[in-house]
């Protein structure tokens, strides 16, 4: 059937805002750092940036952070609506699954690999449990492990997926995989960090 043009308008404006792309980039980089042609994960890496500009959508949600602003400009829900922007997020989550599912140049079992590994990342011991203690456990004095814990669902899950899906691309396993998710989730804690910081010093 024929896409809702509004939808498609909003998922567009989500995910072609000026970002950072930090996610692709690391899954690029890594390949690369592994002298492996990259060029084969670009679907994959743009998958990890269609994940994260979802949970932003979500993540600025009057029923969330709350933010007007993102990425210099409206958040999704401002610039259009409250609605269009969850099944925009929505449908960026499943464009996502699916363009992972579509990437023929990889073999089955390593994009069967990718998927489940995406599956993890946003699910229920990932993404989504560490947006939800963030805001249910915000105002609850929390210590260093607990915030820890949700720093690395919500956001070093993504980085180490980023990392070990690069890793693995270009044939690394083991104990050297372990030792890139180890790496990656403290790069995406570092980020968080300094996100919070420039965040607290912006209001
Ligand atoms: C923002 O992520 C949310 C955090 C996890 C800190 P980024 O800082 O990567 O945001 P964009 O993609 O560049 O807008
Ligand atoms: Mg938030």
């Amino acid at each position: 059937g024929q896409a809702c043009p509004r939808l498609l308008a909003a998922m567009r404006y989500g995910v072609l805002s000026p970002g950072k792309r930090v996610r692709p980039l690391l899954a690029i980089l890594t390949a690369l750092d592994f002298d492996c042609d990259p060029q084969e994960l670009l679907d994959f890496a743009c998958a990890l940036e269609l994940v994260h500009c979802a949970s932003l959508i979500l993540d600025d949600l009057p029923c969330m952070d709350d933010a007007r602003v993102r990425r210099g400009r409206n958040a999704v829900h401002r610039e259009f609506d409250e609605a269009t922007a969850t099944l925009a997020a929505v449908g960026l989550l499943n464009q996502a699954f699916g363009i992972v599912a579509g990437c023929d140049a990889l073999e089955i079992s390593f994009r069967n690999e990718l998927i489940q590994r995406l599956s993890t990342a946003v699910g229920t011991s990932g993404l989504v449990s560490g947006q939800s203690r963030d805001l249910n456990d915000r105002r609850s004095a929390l210590n260093h492990a607990a915030v820890e814990r949700i720093n690395h669902q919500k956001t070093a899950i993504l980085f180490e997926l980023a990392v070990v899906a690069g890793g693995r691309y270009a044939g690394v396993a083991g104990a050297r995989i372990e030792a890139l998710n180890r790496f990656a989730g403290h790069v995406g804690l570092a980020f968080q960090a300094a996100d919070d910081l420039l965040d607290s010093r912006a209001h």
